[in-house]
Order: C-alpha cells, then sequence, then structure tokens
C-alpha cells in the first residue's frame, strides 16, 4: 500500500477513535448526572452530607432526611459583602421562581457559631426570603458539616481582638438525595441562578 494512504488511513482511525471516546464520555458522564457543571466535574464526588444543626428559630434539621432538593451555603452574619450579597441574590431568585420553589429551602450555615447565636440568625434571617434557613450550632457540629462540604473557613484577626471569616462562597445544589450535583457560584448572574434551580427542582 502506498505509505501516504496508509498513514491517512491510520490518521482517521485514530481521530474516528478519539470521536468515540470524547463523544462517549459525555453521553455518559450526561447520564450519570445531568446537572454536573462542566466547570465543576470531578470536584463533586464525596462532597456534601447531612447538615445536623439548629435552625433560626430553634428547630432541630437534619438535611440527610429531607428527601428534597435543596440548597446550602456558608457564611456568618457580621460578614461585609460576599454573604449579603449572596443572601440578596438567593432571595431574588427565589422571588422569581414563586411557586415553582415553594417547598425549596437554602439553608444559610454560619461558620462563625460563636457569634451567631440563633437569636441572632433569626434577625438578619428576618431581611431575607422566608424560604431561607438559617442554622448554627456547637463548634463541633459545625466543623462536622464544614469537613463533610470541604469548604474553606478561616478566622482573619482585625483590630482591637475582633475577627473576620475568610469562607468559600459557593452555594450547594443538593438533589432529593442528598447528593451534591452543582454549585451555583458568587459571579453568577439572576438568570444562571434561576435557571440552576429550576434544573435542580426539574421545572
Ligand atoms: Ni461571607
Amino acid at each position: 500500500m502506498d505509505p501516504r494512504r496508509k498513514f491517512r488511513m491510520l490518521a482517521s482511525t485514530l481521530l474516528g477513535l478519539l470521536i468515540i471516546g470524547i463523544g462517549g464520555t459525555l453521553y455518559l458522564s450526561g447520564m450519570l448526572n445531568p446537572l454536573i457543571d462542566p466547570q465543576n466535574s470531578g470536584t463533586i464526588n464525596g462532597i456534601g452530607g447531612p447538615v445536623q444543626l439548629t435552625d433560626h428559630n430553634g428547630g432541630r434539621i437534619n438535611t440527610g432526611t429531607l428527601g428534597k432538593p435543596h440548597a446550602v451555603f456558608f457564611g456568618f452574619t457580621h460578614c461585609p459583602d460576599v454573604c449579603p450579597t449572596t443572601m440578596q441574590a438567593m432571595t431574588a431568585t427565589l422571588t422569581e421562581l414563586g411557586d415553582a420553589a415553594k417547598d425549596f429551602r437554602v439553608y444559610f450555615v454560619s461558620v462563625d457559631p460563636e457569634r451567631d447565636t440563633q437569636p441572632l440568625l433569626k434577625q438578619y434571617l428576618s431581611s431575607f426570603d422566608p424560604r431561607m434557613i438559617g442554622l448554627t450550632g456547637t463548634r463541633e457540629e459545625t466543623d462536622k458539616v464544614i469537613r463533610a462540604y470541604r469548604v474553606f473557613a478561616r478566622k482573619v484577626p482585625l483590630e482591637k481582638g475582633s475577627y473576620t471569616m475568610d469562607h468559600t462562597a459557593a452555594v450547594y445544589l443538593m438533589d432529593s438525595k442528598n447528593q451534591l450535583v452543582g454549585t451555583i457560584a458568587d459571579n453568577d448572574d439572576d438568570k444562571t441562578r434561576v435557571q440552576k434551580v429550576r434544573r435542580l427542582l426539574g421545572r
């Protein structure tokens, strides 16, 4: 066989295999988890778990037994920028979704339980959509959740013995089996937020 023709045949076979490989991988990952955001794929496995904390009304919450899609995010009430922005953005998302998200809950887990007492959370949450639930607990309970969600949360000392917290800003989207299926990033626009929650809710 003419070596040039042989080379062309080999090249087209390799190209064919490559296309099948990529196509198969995309198809499989799409089937296994249609909600995985391509930018987040590969970081989802093993992240998440039951959140067992006290809500801002004093009731106990266990997201492991909810059996409903929900969202979890981490922050603290003294946060000057990211947290209030996310709280407002999620309030706008819930307002936009209206009745389509009537059973949907967004859990705000305090990474600063020393300052975020239940009454303080109650006051903080009163400015936002009632479907947003503030959660706090003991340091031990909180650390367990932080570890399960592989959240970054660190105290940063300020003047006069005060402190702020550096923390993960993403909103974790959990399905009815309490599996992480994607995240909302802090720079996602309103339309993207609504779309992601709609997909999670299947409507
Ligand atoms: Ni914050």
